[in-house]
């Protein structure tokens, strides 16, 4: 078969069998994954890739696990989580005399984002003496196995690099050398929920969106479409926060002002 035909297949059957819409990503992304386990089972053409995944329907979970990259880590651009704490949160928590804050973690994989954001929340809360402000994190992410691991809350010691001791010492409990829990302080204030950011999610609901090195994946398109449920989810001067190589659409210019181009913050205008 002409390899572009059975390439084409490919993304139709990945649709017909597990309704995930691969046209979501990029076409070289889309390629460069796929080769990853087209190399692993020594095979090089797509419609053999397209007979194992007819015999071998386990080939799904090593593909989708290829597809998403899930890679991670606590304070993840500590950078971004330093103007978070000292420029975002004190005015989104004190200066607007808030008492019930919901922040989203769209694309959260296994849960160090998520969980960052609830230690961070806690550390400026405990800074400024704020009292009886409730506070929940929504994490959702289209991959079942990585919010599996997220809800464990085990980690290793290598996601933790960017984790001080202090607050390691007060958000964790050490379960071997390499091993940590997360606190269930910091697990109860954060939802974990399957979501696929290709539809809709809550309108006006949202003070804060964290969606960080999820869209660069995706086509234009579909970038248009996240940003603007990004844009109805959240409050009016609701914040959003993107990824370091990710940049706002210039479409998007009027509706979300910058107010740290170097950190990608932005504010609902
Ligand atoms: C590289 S991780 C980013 C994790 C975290 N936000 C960070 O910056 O460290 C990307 C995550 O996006 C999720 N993802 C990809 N496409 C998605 C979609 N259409 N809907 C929801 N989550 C998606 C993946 O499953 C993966 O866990």
């Amino acid at each position: 078969m002409d390899e572009n035909k059975a390439f084409s297949e490919l993304k139709e059957k990945i649709f017909r069998d597990r309704g995930l819409d691969v046209n979501q990503y990029k076409e070289n992304y889309l390629k460069r994954r796929i080769a990853v386990r087209m190399r692993a089972l020594q095979i090089n053409s797509y419609s053999e890739y397209l007979d194992v995944l007819n015999k071998n329907a386990n080939e799904y979970v090593l593909l989708f696990d290829k597809l998403t990259i899930n890679v991670t880590q606590f304070f993840r651009d500590p950078k971004m989580f330093v103007a978070f704490e000292n420029e975002i949160l004190p005015d989104v928590l004190i200066s607007n005399e808030k008492k019930e804050i919901k922040i989203w973690s769209a694309g959260c994989s296994s849960g160090e984002e998520p969980y960052s954001i609830a230690m961070s929340i806690e550390e400026v809360i405990e800074k400024n003496g704020i009292k009886n402000l409730n506070y929940e994190i929504y994490a959702t992410d289209i991959d079942n196995e990585a919010l599996l691991q997220a809800k464990k809350g085990l980690y290793n010691i290598k996601s933790m690099e960017n984790i001080a001791n202090i607050r390691r010492n007060k958000y964790f409990e050490r379960i071997n050398d390499i091993t940590y829990l997360i606190s269930e302080k910091i697990k109860s204030k954060v939802k974990f929920i399957r979501f696929n950011l290709m539809e809709p999610y809550k309108t006006n609901f949202f003070d804060i969106v964290f969606c960080r090195n999820v869209i660069i994946y995706f086509i234009k398109e579909l970038q248009k479409k996240v940003l603007q449920y990004f844009y109805d989810s959240l409050k009016d001067n609701g914040i959003l926060i993107l990824g370091k190589t990710e940049t706002m659409l210039l479409s998007f210019r009027d509706k979300f002002k910058c107010i740290n181009l170097r950190e990608r913050i932005f504010k609902k205008e």
